[in-house]
């Protein structure tokens, strides 16, 4: 099996992140329900989720900020759940980071060296290495104030990372930035993140961002993580309706699974369609109640081939690629069509146009969590 993808996330790689059983309650709220999850040595590790949904309760769990209701965290192999976070090998940068407004740039980042006595001429050594390492240190002597808001960050950035720390952790880092600093951004920490070799650990409710960056990526919701995975997996065999809905766009079509082993390719019923195809993404031990799964890019239109005939509603012309919305049935169908093949197949696409919706049966799974 290929290891990378492995959802329960066990490899050869030593761990640098464990947590068993880790739960938080809020008096009757529980914020994050029992939860076992191993974060690898080195890896660019996401916690994705709407907001409300646990992220920074599990972060500060793993810091020490925040006691556990119940559960272990381990760091390196090493149980430290009650253990104070300055005596944890991590650092956390918060999505408010503050920077001392009084203090240079070079003296922002040497402080935390400074605190730990680490001696003089190593700890500037250190300071001037991470902040060569953002493409900061020419402007090591200005104040905070002078700085851009992506320089800024990068001072932020180059602080939580100065003492070499095992783990990073980031909550929302970027999410003060406008969408071009953020882009750059995101280049530089995946870039320094290779670099330094620091397991980062990364919370974000940007979809996008989780995907491009993250080795692998729990998909977290109400308190619960729903799956882990490397980004490919995330996007192309959701575990659950709430994966596959958060991450990417997907048509979610309620349908009664039948019993049947994960993975056997089963028929099921779309009202005022008829049977369509579909693979079972779970074993299912009794007919349940389910969700089909179906990205709109894995349906293939035509004007006169086989499958589900349905009428065009709605056309948007995006560039590289069209989005329909085609009615069948009872169903409304999200499909995008790539400009070339609207050209080749399909020239006068309109609104109103009847057409045939055909997909593999592997592309259509059906969950029923
Ligand atoms: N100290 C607290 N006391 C009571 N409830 C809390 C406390 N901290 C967080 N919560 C609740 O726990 C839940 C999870 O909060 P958390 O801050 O972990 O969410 P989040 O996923 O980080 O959200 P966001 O994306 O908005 O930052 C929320 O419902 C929140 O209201
Ligand atoms: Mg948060």
């Amino acid at each position: 099996m290929d290891t990378h993808t492995s959802p329960t996330g066990t490899t050869d790689r030593a761990a640098a992140v464990e947590t068993v059983g880790l739960t938080k309650r809020f008096g009757e709220h529980l914020a994050v329900h029992p939860l076992d999850l191993e974060i690898r040595e080195n890896e660019f590790f996401s916690i994705l989720g709407p907001s409300g949904c646990g992220k920074t309760t599990l972060m500060r769990m793993i810091t020490g900020f925040e006691t556990p209701s119940a559960g272990r965290v381990l760091l390196g192999g090493v149980d430290v759940t009650g253990v104070p976070t300055r005596n944890r090998d991590l650092n956390m940068l918060f999505q408010s980071y503050a920077l001392f407004p009084h203090l240079t740039v070079f003296d922002n980042v040497v402080f935390e060296l400074r605190v730990r006595r680490t001696p003089r001429a190593e700890a500037d050594r250190r300071a001037i290495e991470a902040l060569e390492l953002v493409k900061l240190a020419h402007l090591a002597d200005r104040k905070p104030d002078q700085l851009s808001g992506g320089q800024r960050q990068r001072v932020a950035l180059a602080r939580a990372v100065v003492s070499g720390p095992k783990v990073v952790l980031l909550d929302e880092p970027l999410g003060a930035l406008d969408q071009q600093l953020r882009k750059e951004m995101q280049v530089e920490l995946k870039r320094m993140q290779r670099e330094v070799g620091i397991t980062f650990v990364y919370v974000t409710h940007d979809q996008e961002e989780a995907l491009t960056m993250s080795d692998r990526i729990a998909v977290m919701s109400d308190g619960v993580v729903q799956q882990v995975a490397a980004p490919e997996e995330i996007y192309n065999r959701p575990q659950t309706r709430f994966v596959a809905g958060f991450i990417g766009s997907c048509n979610l079509l309620d349908v009664d699974a039948p019993a049947g082993a994960a993975g056997d390719e089963v028929s099921v019923d779309l009202p005022g369609v008829g049977a369509v195809s579909g693979v079972l993404a779970e074993r299912v031990a009794a007919p349940s109640r389910g969700t089909l799964l179906l990205r709109p890019e894995r349906i293939e239109v035509s004007r006169t081939g086989a499958g589900v005939r349905g009428t065009v509603t709605e056309l948007t012309f995006l560039g590289e690629e069209w989005h329909a919305r085609i009615r069948a049935g009872e169903n409304l169908f999200r499909v995008s069509v790539s400009s070339l093949a609207a050209e080749r197949e399909l020239a006068g696409f309109a609104v109103g146009d009847e057409l045939s919706l055909a997909w593999r049966p592997q592309d259509a799974r059906i969950v029923i969590r």
